[in-house]
């Protein structure tokens, strides 16, 4: 008959020595865990981090003629933005083609990261639009209102910019 193996009893410092191992491996284990989950939750959160327009290439489409269109390109492009302009004789044919609705429309029309931005639209919009990448078309600042960026004169309220998607109108935010 095979002698029954003696039991070993294991001393309680070798223990000791067993779990100093175990335990920082299992700190380790945790915080790697807490770190895969920190990027799970706040690493989406980087895909909002603000727009630096410094860092956006812009089209603005204008009739060869207008002023305040000029002054608004100065503006964006005092900003950093790298601005290409186009001059065309009829500034509706653009318009049309974009799917810009009627009720919007002002001077000039700019193109940024696949959205159309028309008129003298504040920055901070157009900063919000490129951060927030809304489902829509556009957005827009009916007419040529006075205190608007590029349209110098006293501003006489907020300047309500609204999104469109086809001719569908929201207010997108006042400024
Ligand atoms: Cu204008
Ligand atoms: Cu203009």
């Amino acid at each position: 008959m095979a002698a029954l193996n003696p039991v070993r009893i294991q001393p309680i410092e070798e223990m000791r020595l067993e779990m100093n191992k175990v335990v920082p491996a299992l700190t380790v284990t945790v915080l790697v865990l807490l770190a895969a989950v920190g990027v799970a939750l706040f690493g989406s959160g980087s895909a909002q981090a603000a727009v630096q327009l410094s860092d956006v290439h812009m089209t603005v489409t204008k009739s060869p003629t207008c002023g305040c269109c000029v002054d608004y390109i100065d503006i964006l492009r005092r900003r950093g933005v790298n601005v290409t302009v186009v001059d065309v004789e009829d500034i509706s044919g653009p318009k049309l083609a974009l799917g810009i609705p009627t009720s919007t429309w002002s001077c000039h029309t700019t193109e940024a990261a696949g959205y159309v931005i028309e008129g003298h639209v504040p920055l901070e919009a157009i900063e919000k639009l490129l951060t927030e990448q809304p489902d829509i078309a556009g957005i827009g600042l009916p007419g040529m209102p006075l205190g608007s960026p590029g349209m110098n004169g006293p501003k006489s309220g907020p300047f309500h910019v609204l999104a469109f998607n086809g001719e569908q109108l929201e207010l997108f935010g006042s400024y």
